[in-house]
């Protein structure tokens, strides 16, 4: 059975097709290579020892995107993570996020219904809450206006989603991220920032690996234990696992409104400075790192209520956060045998 995974040479999106390779599932991936590299292809080949179908496709054009749809008429069911993702970014360049994040999506749901696909999963995420005035957050928690265009295009496509479930065939799984971070065990594939990372856990292990001085931390004068922000950390496999739980559920039919959503995070919260002793305790590294001020746009405090995603899904996350930073940690490591043998 072929499942289209856009996005699919990215962080969440290799090792998701990793864990449908293992499932048996035949994989293609679709990705612009705008933020990954077509060298993940050979790595889940690596791990799998199967070589996904890949093509590079601007799923933002329609063209192109009905020219992949008719290529591949066997597509049997689709997980669509491509968009572009950087909060800062977004600030910097609405336009390019509201194009590439919307239009990619409303190409998709059109060739769906043009070819007969009645399932999707969307790779949402916890910035649909914004700082939530409850903890932890249920998918009925109310959504607050984003913070970032980025926060906004997944708060519409969400709504675009369920306008569009309204009047076709589609059944949809909202999947809505937390905080992905680590890598697979293999040390083979892990987040790839291109340039200086935004997010905490790769500029941790670049700090550690003599990349960057040293790690800023963003503001210690929050309301919480250690004064630092706090944060849903899930173990990208984990992640990776439940969106086989949500294709499974939707192939099978199991789908009870048109629309379903899921948190996926772990349900427990943890500081930035938490997060650096667990990785601290796990590589033997003592990371350098100096406090600033609060980095413009953050939340103080988020973690899921996981209730319905366990439940209804037949998930938990089974990995913590000394797995994640570990993992995260031996994946620096390979980065960086790859750079000293000059790949
Ligand atoms: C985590 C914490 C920072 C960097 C991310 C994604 C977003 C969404 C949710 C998917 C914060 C602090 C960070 C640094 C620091 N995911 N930090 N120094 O902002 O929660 O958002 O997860 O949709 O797309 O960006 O993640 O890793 O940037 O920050 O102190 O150098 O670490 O202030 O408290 P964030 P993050």
């Amino acid at each position: 059975m072929k499942i289209l995974v856009t996005g699919g040479t990215g962080f969440i999106g290799s090792h998701t097709v990793v864990e449908l390779q293992k499932q048996k599932f035949e994989v293609l991936i679709a990705d612009n290579l705008s933020n990954s590299s077509i060298d993940v292809l050979d790595n889940i080949a690596g791990i799998t020892g199967v070589l996904p179908d890949f093509e590079k496709v601007d799923l933002s054009e329609r063209e192109a995107t009905a020219g992949l749809f008719n290529r591949h008429p066997d597509i049997k069911a689709i997980i669509h993570f491509a968009a572009s993702k950087s909060v800062g970014e977004s600030v910097d360049f609405p336009l390019k996020y509201y194009r590439n994040n919307l239009n990619s999506l409303i190409n998709i749901l059109e060739e769906m219904t043009k070819h007969e696909i009645h399932d999707i999963v969307f790779s949402s995420s916890c910035t649909v809450y914004g700082q939530a005035d409850e903890l932890p957050v249920r998918e009925t928690t109310p959504i607050k206006p984003a913070w970032s265009p980025y926060g906004n295009t997944k708060q519409i496509c969400e709504e675009i989603i369920r306008d569009n479930g309204r009047v076709s065939k589609i059944q949809a799984s909202m999947l809505r991220y937390f905080n992905p971070i680590g890598a697979h065990e293999s040390a083979l594939i892990g987040e790839l920032p291109l340039g200086v990372p935004n997010n905490l856990i790769p500029y941790i292990t670049q700090t550690a690996i003599g990349i960057r001085d040293y790690l800023r931390v963003w503001g210690d004068d929050y309301n919480t234990p250690d004064g630092t922000a706090i944060r849903d950390y899930i173990h990208v496999v984990d992640l990776a696992e439940a969106h086989i739980a949500a294709i499974n559920r939707l192939l099978d039919g199991k789908n009870e409104v048109p629309v379903e959503v899921f948190n996926l995070g772990t349900g427990k919260g943890y500081s930035v400075l938490e997060v650096i002793h667990s990785f601290e305790k796990m590589s033997g590294v003592k990371l350098k790192y100096k406090i600033q001020n609060r980095r413009p746009g953050d939340i103080e405090k988020v973690w899921a209520d996981t209730t319905r995603a366990n439940k209804v899904l037949g998930w938990v996350a089974k990995r913590g956060l000394d797995d994640m930073t570990l993992s995260a940690w031996n994946w620096e490591k390979h980065l960086a045998e790859l750079k000293n043998k000059g790949k």
